[in-house]
């Protein structure tokens, strides 16, 4: 099988190593990728969010299936022109990507399909903006209804914070402060079936104890030790197969991959959010520990064939992720630095620990920093104690001028039994 991947940050590279590891997979390529993808794939340059020119790419490569890894792509109908094109492509729909273009969108299908998220209101005026503010008191949670790359949301005790983001905001959803541990759970759909990933925890706060900005990710880790085992079950029943029969029976199908953002309150399980696309860092973590090849499974949800997927294998292991991010992330990060100590890792720590690159492209013979987030260091160990600790020898090895990292990714999880 020919396989050709949208996209070029660190979820890719995971996506990459997985499908470069899959004897079904012949050929692999990523556009338009980046330094470290360039050593499981073969790159070439493409306009990810032109739904013509990755058809004519898959096209020229006989790919025999496309995925689209980033949201962006996916919103603008990227997958739409793929599949019109008559080649399997995972990713759902410019419409049914909505589910994460739109905040809005996404609650409105919550509603209908009986999902539990928080309360809200969708503002696009001052006086709306303060009545929903007044309404739901301290913390605010003010969220920007289109992308804004993880970005777009300000929680905050401080009213006149909260209230500055939500008038620089077109629209805006204002809703209810959601108390409790956060849980990501993916799904490969195909519309209609519907398979659960391993959950894993996601650190999205800059600074160590979830101090500092949201950002995309600073780190991640599964299993998680302190859940609940019936935690999968019950999200698939309440959330997960709910959302994907809302979608079908609207006439707009999710196809791919289904994120679920949860909050675990003392009220039960809520939505935070949905995405469209395998979650980063999450995904970094969740393949480490798949044993299923994962060509297999894509081209299933891509081809309507899903209810044929034998079960999905495990590995016992656990794995975490720790996102070295460039100087001044996530305001205006500074790009251009070179990074050194990949090799070092690569001699080392491989194959328990690996480093999978976000934002970075090959300058002569270094590879230098390209974006925020920089670099993905995952391991994998015999629980998260292991892991964590081999995933932060490999980050020590890594020198990038200005750069920063949480040293609390797990900690917490790793110290319950
Ligand atoms: P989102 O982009 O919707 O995932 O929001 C980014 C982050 O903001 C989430 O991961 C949470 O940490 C936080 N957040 C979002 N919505 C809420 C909420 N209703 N209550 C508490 N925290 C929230
Ligand atoms: N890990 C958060 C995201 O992918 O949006």
């Amino acid at each position: 099988m020919k396989v050709l991947v949208i996209g070029g940050g660190a979820r890719e590279h995971a996506l990459c190593r997985s499908l470069s590891l899959d004897p079904d997979v012949s050929a692999l390529y990523c556009a338009p990728g980046n330094a470290g993808i360039a050593e499981v794939a073969e790159l070439r340059p493409v306009d990810a969010l032109d739904g013509d020119a990755v058809c004519a790419l898959a096209t020229e490569l006989g790919a025999d299936l496309v995925v689209v890894g980033p949201e962006a792509p996916l919103v603008a109908g990227v997958a739409d022109a793929v599949r019109a094109a008559g080649i399997p492509v995972f990713g759902p729909s410019g419409e049914a990507a909505q589910l994460e273009g739109s905040k809005a969108f996404a609650k409105d299908v919550m509603a209908a399909a009986g999902v539990p998220t928080a309360r809200s209101y969708v503002c696009t005026t001052p006086e709306e903006v303060d009545e929903a503010l007044d309404a739901f008191g301290a913390p605010y949670v003010v969220k920007d209804d289109g992308l804004a790359a993880g970005k777009g949301v300000v929680v905050t005790g401080d009213l006149a914070a909260a209230r500055a983001h939500a008038l620089g905001c077109d629209r805006v959803v204002i809703e209810e402060y959601l108390d409790g541990p956060e849980v990501s759970l993916f799904a490969i759909t195909d519309g209609v079936t519907v398979v659960p990933l391993q959950p894993a925890q996601d650190f999205k706060r800059a600074l160590d104890g979830d101090e500092g900005p949201n950002t995309g990710g600073m780190g991640a880790y599964s299993p998680l030790p302190w859940a609940d085992p019936k935690l999968v079950d019950e999200v698939m029943e309440l959330v997960l197969q709910p959302t994907v029969d809302e979608l079908r029976h609207r006439g707009t199908p999710f196809s791919g991959l289904l994120y679920a953002g949860l909050a675990i309150t003392s009220r039960g399980t809520r939505v935070i959010e949905f995405n469209a696309r395998f979650g980063d860092p999450e995904t970094q973590v969740v393949l480490a520990r798949l044993r299923t090849p994962l060509a297999g499974v894509l081209l299933n949800a891509a081809n309507g064939t899903l209810d044929a997927q034998p079960e999905l294998r495990w590995s016992e292991d656990a794995a975490v992720t720790v996102v070295i991010a460039s100087h001044n992330y996530p305001e205006t990060p500074r790009t251009g630095d070179v990074i050194e100590g990949l090799d070092e890792v690569a001699a080392e720590d491989a194959p328990d620990a690996y480093v999978l690159h976000a934002g970075t492209r090959r300058e002569g013979d270094a590879v230098v920093s390209a974006g925020g987030r920089v670099l993905s260091v995952t391991a994998t160990g015999s629980d998260l104690a292991q892991a964590r600790e081999k995933a932060y020898k490999a980050v020590a090895r890594i020198r990038l001028d200005g750069s920063q990292h949480r040293t609390d990714i797990a900690a917490m999880a790793a110290g319950r039994p």
